[in-house]
């Protein structure tokens, strides 16, 4: 595990295009692979957690052309068409975990098995089991509701209303993709509407998706889909750790250019400005039918701490680590509520959070389902530990850019989980990871 000092900068300035979205390009992989035709995906994120959908839609019979990170061209399978192995590799990637078994249940293949690594085999997927088991569906996990997870396909599935009590995109994709070879109507909803990327895609490959206020729905079985080419804008949640640094230390203007604007995904710009940061959206064209855009960053004069309430953490779940942080630099006491689905991520995020700022000089506590920061305007620095998940990781170096003596990530590397160059972009911005 590599341990990389990031030493605090006085300012940073510049332009970075952060890397292609990863839940548009899962998504994007997946579909394709289930279409009734070729498709061209444009700028698809060349990073650990696409690579192993990527490798899971080869290892399904779809054949694939070109590179990540560059063009790939998927010939689709059509919807029933994917012949899946004994065994698929999930490595550290929450998403296909749970998005996968919703094309799986309606594919031949029996007993296939969906492993990870091992914080993978730490996350809940009951979640998903149990309603695809509602369903008719024939899947199981490991005895505590976590992967390994085991899929038969081919069996009879019956519509249905799902109403989940914990708002997550991953669970209702999943649905809504079994909903595809469903009898019958299958509907999601959920406390509070989560990122829609399925949803909009499903929609652009032919599929009429249902709305009922913010629940969504469709009918099935549908019988072929047809992904259109795209190409996948920047990933918000990565120009979220750029844009953060940015309010801290930018000397002028740092753009962020060409990132995914979905309403549902950019929850962290009006957190930004009730704590008083300058960020402004410069909407360009759609892209991949999402908005989409540059972000132009200038240093806040001083941060107002602020409260996020339950009914927002959908619209920031991955950025809420950087709330903490920006709490450590606002006057007052920052709260983060209604949060407690960070406890089974990558790690267990508000542990990680809390216990993380506190080795670096911060004034942070634990809650059953968030954390408090008391902000002192400043970090001293220190050590901070990534515990293999790449959001922490790149806090960590935030973090130091933005401190009194920097600070030493300890595995830095899972970063590339999200964001490979990561550090190449920091120090175009003037930082300079040793
Ligand atoms: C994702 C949904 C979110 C998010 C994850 C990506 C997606 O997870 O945290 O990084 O692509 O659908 P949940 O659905 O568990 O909230």
């Amino acid at each position: 595990m590599a341990r990389v000092r990031v030493e605090p900068v006085p300012a940073l300035r510049g332009t970075v295009r952060v890397p292609p979205d990863k839940s548009l390009t899962h998504r994007a992989l997946l579909l394709a692979a289930v279409s009734d035709r070729a498709v061209a995906i444009g700028r698809p994120l060349a990073a650990a957690d696409t690579e192993a959908t990527l490798g899971a839609v080869l290892a399904c019979g779809a054949g694939v052309e070109g590179d990540l990170g560059e063009r790939v061209t998927v010939a689709g399978q059509g919807l029933r068409g994917l012949r899946p192995p004994p065994a698929l590799d999930c490595a550290n990637a929450g998403t296909l975990m749970r998005l996968l078994p919703g094309l799986l249940v309606g594919q031949a293949g029996d007993r296939i098995v969906l492993d990870g690594d091992d914080s993978l085999r730490r996350r809940p997927m009951s979640r998903i089991a149990g309603p695809l088991r509602a369903m008719g569906a024939a899947i199981w996990t490991a005895p505590g509701g976590t992967p390994p997870l085991v899929v038969s396909g081919g069996r009879a599935l019956a519509g249905r209303e799902h109403v989940l009590e914990v708002a997550s995109a991953q669970v209702k994709s999943c649905l809504l993709l079994a909903g595809l070879f469903a009898e019958g109507e299958t509907w999601v909803r959920e406390p509070v509407a989560s990122r829609d990327h399925t949803e909009r895609m499903l929609e652009a490959s032919g599929v009429r998706m249902r709305r009922d206020g913010d629940a969504v729905g469709l009918a099935g079985p549908v019988a072929s889909l047809a992904l259109p080419d795209l190409s996948v804008p920047g990933d918000f949640s990565s120009a979220a750790f750029p844009l953060v640094a940015a309010t801290l230390r930018a000397d002028g203007e740092v753009r962020l250019a060409g990132v995914n604007l979905n309403p549902r995904r950019t929850g962290l710009l009006a957190v930004l400005a009730r704590m008083g940061a300058s960020v402004a959206v410069e909407e360009g064209p759609p892209v991949a039918g999402e908005p989409a855009g540059d972000l132009v960053v200038r240093r806040a004069d001083r941060l107002q701490a602020t409260e996020v309430a339950p009914e927002e953490v959908p619209g920031l779940i991955d950025e809420l680590p950087l709330v903490g942080l920006l709490g450590a630099f606002a006057a007052g006491v920052t709260e983060v509520r209604g949060a407690a689905e960070l406890r089974v991520k990558e790690s267990d995020r508000i542990a990680a959070v809390v216990g993380g700022l506190r080795a670096l000089g911060a004034s942070a506590e634990e809650r059953e389902d968030g954390f408090r920061v008391t902000g002192s305007g400043r970090l001293a620095g220190g050590r901070l530990a990534s515990r293999g998940d790449h959001r922490l990781a790149m806090l960590g170096a935030v973090a130091g850019l933005v401190s009194d003596e920097g600070v030493a990530v300890e595995g830095l590397e899972a970063a590339d989980v999200s964001y490979p160059g990561f550090a190449r972009d920091l120090a175009e911005l003037g930082a300079v990871p040793r």
